[in-house]
């Protein structure tokens, strides 16, 4: 067979379920791609396969590419000093009611240029490039207004032409109600899903429609308004849901088969229920809940009980959650929610798949996938978070392309 690319003698993390060891290990075995899609992956030495490109793994660790699927990537400015404030005793939501919190980088993020955001944005993604990550979602939410969000978009799709990373555009314009709207709540979603929502449409700019759910941004009620207006005009939604109080946001994903409900500490066992008919991903962010202190664990029993997928991001931003490596995720992800290891690198790879719609494509190891693969200098899945800082990829193909660190300079 010819193939493009060969990496053999490697442990293959496969994360494919049809292989009944720990993360769906092939160890020393190889895996073959073509046309940037993977043709053979099995153990053993390759017999038959030529390739011009072959690397020798030397028993090394090969992954997919990594998926982060919920980040805040597009801003300026920092929250340096609410993270001072925070350890003095002051709440997130308290930051939030008086003018600070998101509001804050709204303000540095309309004041910016495209440029400015883009080379931001263009260093972020390069700490988590470094990190395995192939495939990014990426959240707007820092305009709040039509202009300020049509230009975060805009420079997701830069990014998305300019980069060889799988990138997915979600609209967040439903984060909080912006300080210098005039009207009311209502009035916000009704503009959102009037006027925004359908020239993001039009623009081609998301796939996808976002919102936050609690008492500091938007009930229910809206998210029923905006997700019905969502549908109705193509898009996918989720929601940033129970994630400081029981906000009851889920019911909305699940009741639009959402694909994904995002945060979900405050979740309770009837929720993950209705999760579990609606076959949305639950999104586990176990950044936000060190960086905000929380002590509501999210019902990861629940979950695990019900076979409901749990997905691991960073939800970078620089609020909650100012981090940008997917491994150091996954390993919050342990050390807060008691996940396994395995969980949490399955939650980086196939689950973060299916919360972006790609699991028929990408998070797996198996033929017909995308070859998006990471070799790592470890030899076993459990050591790329068991140190910290977690561990940094060796060599990174995307598309069956080799990716360096150098097409972000
Ligand atoms: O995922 N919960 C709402 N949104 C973000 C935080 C945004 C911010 O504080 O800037 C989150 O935690
Ligand atoms: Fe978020």
């Amino acid at each position: 067979m010819l193939a493009d690319g060969l990496i053999y003698n490697a442990n293959i993390a496969t994360f494919d379920d049809n292989i009944d060891m720990p993360a769906g290990t092939i160890a020393g075995g190889y895996v073959a791609w073509r046309n940037g899609v993977i043709c053979a992956v099995d153990s053993g030495v390759p017999q038959k396969i030529s390739a011009s490109h072959a690397i020798d793994a030397k028993g090394k660790l090969v992954t997919p590419g990594f998926i982060d699927c919920h980040t805040h990537l597009i801003y300026a400015g920092d929250r340096a000093e609410e993270f001072e404030w925070r350890l003095q005793g002051r709440s997130y939501e308290d930051i939030n009611r008086h003018g600070g919190g998101i509001m804050r980088t709204v303000e540095a993020t309309r004041a910016a240029e495209p440029e400015e955001l883009f080379a931001l944005a263009k260093s972020r993604i390069l700490r988590l490039f470094k990190s395995g990550v192939t495939t990014v979602e990426i959240k707007s939410g820092y305009g709040l207004n039509l202009e300020d969000e049509l230009k975060l978009l805009h420079v997701i799709k830069r990014l998305q032409i300019t980069f060889p990373l799988t990138f997915k555009a979600t609209c967040l314009a439903a984060h909080v109600l912006p300080t210098d709207f005039v009207g009311s709540k209502d009035d916000y979603i009704a503009m959102v899903c009037n006027e925004l929502l359908p020239t993001v449409k039009k623009q081609g700019l998301a796939e996808s429609i976002d919102v936050f759910c609690e008492k500091i941004a938007f009930t229910p009620e809206h998210v029923r308004t905006l997700f019905s207006t969502a549908k109705s005009l193509g898009f996918t939604v989720k929601g940033h849901v129970e994630q400081l109080s029981q906000s009851c946001g889920i019911d909305v994903v699940c009741e639009f088969d959402g694909l994904s409900a995002d945060h979900l500490e405050f979740a309770n066992k009837e929720q993950i229920e209705k999760l579990q008919m609606s076959g949305s991903v639950a999104v586990l962010l176990p950044g936000a809940f060190y960086y905000l202190n929380q002590a509501h664990l999210p019902p990861v029993a629940a979950m695990r009980q019900l076979n409901v997928p749990m997905a691991v991001a960073t939800d970078a931003n620089p609020g909650t959650s100012p981090l940008f490596s997917i491994t150091t995720a996954a390993h919050l992800a342990c050390t807060q929610f008691a996940l396994t290891p395995e969980e949490a690198l399955r939650g980086v790879t196939l689950h973060a798949a299916r919360a972006l719609g790609l699991h028929q494509k990408k998070g797996v190891i198996k033929r017909q996938f995308d070859a998006d693969l990471v070799l790592w200098s470890k030899e076993r899945a459990v050591d790329l978070i068991y140190e910290m800082p977690c561990a940094e990829a060796e060599h990174i193909w995307i598309g069956g392309n080799i990716v360096t660190k150098e097409v972000f300079s």
